[in-house]
């Protein structure tokens, strides 16, 4: 044993923050986690910024006071409107978010400079990506396209069924019209990776997907390393503990789809954060 064995906090509005826990786990199998989805007040995507930083201040509150050393907001909304109020409410816990990882994958995967965005209604009314793209690539060409609905469909499990197919083309065959259309989708939303077939039979083999999931656990990686954070126990293959304000059993069924393993209902805990 050594280093830093303290959790890492991971909080999302509900399951699709499971996807980014997906990619913690497997880069980092020295870590312990703890997972907050906030499912009683998902989805995130279509509230006010106000309303979306007042949740993540609550479920920080948790998370800190679960004892963790760095936390990760896996949900685009709220790194995108939360990232820098909850940097400066728990300093020095370090706080990440995925949008700037995010960011820097779909900069690292254009050939054209042309990236297209599909996110939540909130993520994209705050043009968080744009700016984060431009900050790395400053002539890059940002469009951003709001898709509320593909949350509804990935709890679902709907992963390519015709109702996703159909809305997939509704969305996203617009944006990759003629010549100039853009080489590259960033999956702007924690919950698309879970869609990546059916948007990748849409759009075709010639666009690059790309999520945040890989390059946020790389970030969280070299943040630990710079800490001195890491710890040095043993691989555990990830030992994580679960909290969900809503239906334990809920967020273990349809968690699953997410987190790509079973989640034991036992394993979830409910809390209420309104007390946090
Ligand atoms: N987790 C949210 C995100 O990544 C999507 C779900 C929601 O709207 O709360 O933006």
């Amino acid at each position: 044993m050594g280093g830093d064995g303290r959790p890492i906090g991971v909080f999302d509005s509900g399951m699709g923050g499971l996807t980014v826990l997906r990619a913690l786990a497997a880069r980092l199998p020295h870590e312990r986690f703890v997972y907050l989805g906030d499912t009683a007040r998902l989805p995130y995507g279509t509230k006010s910024a106000e309303t979306v930083q007042a949740y993540a201040l609550q479920a920080t509150q948790l998370l800190v006071g679960e004892g963790v050393k760095m936390v990760v907001i896996a949900c685009n909304t709220a790194s995108a409107v939360a990232l820098a109020v909850l940097q400066e409410s728990w300093d020095p816990v370090p706080v990440i978010g995925v949008i700037e990882p995010g960011a820097a994958a779909g900069v690292a995967a254009t050939k054209n400079k042309r990236i297209a965005v599909l996110a939540t209604e909130s993520t994209v009314q705050g043009r968080a990506y744009a700016r984060a793209i431009q900050r790395l690539m400053a002539d890059a060409d940002v469009v951003q396209q709001p898709c509320q609905v593909f949350v509804a469909l990935a709890e679902e499990g709907w992963a390519e069924t015709p109702a996703t197919l159909a809305t997939a083309k509704h969305y996203l065959e617009p944006l990759f019209d003629g010549d100039d259309a853009p080489d590259t989708l960033v999956l702007g939303c924690t919950h698309f990776p879970v869609l990546a077939n059916a948007i990748r039979r849409t759009v075709g083999t010639n666009i690059a997907l790309v999520d945040s999931a890989e390059t946020t656990a790389a970030a969280v990686a070299d943040a630990l390393e710079d800490a001195g954070a890491a710890s040095a126990g043993p691989a555990s293959n990830a030992s994580i503990r679960f909290f969900a304000t809503d239906s334990p059993e809920r967020f273990a069924r349809v968690g699953a789809i997410f987190l790509g393993r079973e989640i034991a209902v036992d394993d979830v805990e409910l809390v209420d954060l309104r007390k946090a």
